[in-house]
């Protein structure tokens, strides 16, 4: 079954597209067969970061109606083992995705011949683009080591347990009820989490066993993205804390990526970098993901093992490998 790796971000612009073209291309390397799909619909961008024109019929088609196959809109790349599901520039955005169109594409990536499809959405929290962030449990949120970032990564991750809960308890049931009175009671910081209130609703009522069993399966992996220093990297443990304190979430903090002039550089000559400059320190970080998740089994159970003295090491080599990048505060 093929593994499906949504990649999101709380703020717009932090590496999403760069990550998951990288990922991608990375991943494909590894000798995984690895379909990359633009899901940021009215913003779609992916095909310039592999140097594609974007003249194929991509998933517009599928909302216009001109295509009615979501496997008919995969296309050929020139990396061995990687294909190509283009987005659309014209559609007025994922968030405004016809529920028919967005269950035939979940289905569609779904049902994928491949070992990987890597999801690269749109920014922000629209219910669109968790339920594609959902269609994993172990998707990849990416944050930059900025008060603002950060805030809105943790705001993502409430939501995306939010809307977790809501679609696992049943339809009109007094469950759904008592997760909106929560919800608009809660107060940050304060009170029980979600998973206690998932635990509490499950003694209750059998019926949200379910949805506890999904929460707890539930543990999305951070990506800080365009680190700078030491304290940079101790973010994405802040990150993980806030979460497993407010929101009763696992979060795995999978992977620092440092800032590296290398990946601008190759955005602008519309090449993946971790082809064109495998050395940079950007494009070893990447590869390093690549390789983790290349090695997970598909059935493995959600892992946190990759700790933050771990992450720390992995983090302190990318540090100390990037000369050309600078020492932050
Ligand atoms: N690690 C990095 N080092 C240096 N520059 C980076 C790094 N990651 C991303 N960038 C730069 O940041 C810019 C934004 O990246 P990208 O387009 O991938 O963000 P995004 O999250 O997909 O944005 P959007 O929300 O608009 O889709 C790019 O021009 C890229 O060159
Ligand atoms: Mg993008």
């Amino acid at each position: 079954m093929v593994r499906i790796v949504p990649v999101a971000s709380g703020k717009g612009g932090v590496g999403k597209t760069v990550l998951a073209a990288n990922l991608a291309v990375a991943l494909a390397r590894l000798g995984r067969a690895t379909v990359l799909v633009d899901l940021d619909l009215g913003a779609s961008n992916l095909h310039t970061c592999l140097g594609i024109k974007s003249s194929s019929l991509g998933l517009g088609a599928l909302a216009w109606r001109q295509e009615r196959r979501f496997d008919s809109l995969v296309m050929e790349t020139p990396v061995p083992r990687l294909h190509f599901v283009p987005g659309d520039g014209l559609l007025p955005g994922t968030a405004n995705l016809d529920h028919a169109i967005k269950t035939k594409i979940l289905k569609g990536v779904a049902s994928l011949t491949a070992d990987f499809a890597v999801l690269d959405l749109g920014a922000g929290s629209a219910h669109n683009v968790v339920d594609f962030f959902l269609a994993s449990p172990r998707g990849l949120l990416v944050a930059r080591p900025e008060t603002t970032s950060v805030l809105n990564a943790y705001s993502f991750l409430k939501t995306a347990v939010w809307r977790l809960l809501f679609r696992a308890l049943p339809k009109g049931g007094p469950e759904r009820t008592r997760l909106a009175e929560f919800a608009s009671r809660r107060l940050e910081g304060s009170g029980s989490s979600f998973l206690a209130l998932a635990d509490e609703l499950a003694r209750e009522f059998p019926a949200a066993a379910a949805a506890l069993a999904q929460l707890r399966a539930f543990v999305p992996r951070v990506v800080l993205n365009q680190g700078r220093s030491q304290a940079d990297v101790e973010l994405g443990g802040r990150i993980r804390a806030i979460a497993a304190r407010n929101l009763g979430l696992g979060v795995e903090y999978a992977a620092f990526l440092p800032d590296d002039p290398a990946v601008p550089h190759s955005v602008a000559e519309r090449e993946p970098v971790v082809l064109t400059r495998p050395g940079a320190p950007f494009s070893r970080a990447v590869a390093d993901l690549a390789a983790r998740l290349a090695a997970e089994g598909p059935e493995s159970p959600p892992h946190l093992a990759l700790d933050e003295e771990d992450l720390e090491s992995l983090a302190a080599a990318a540090l100390a490998a990037g000369d050309g990048f600078a020492e932050g505060s």
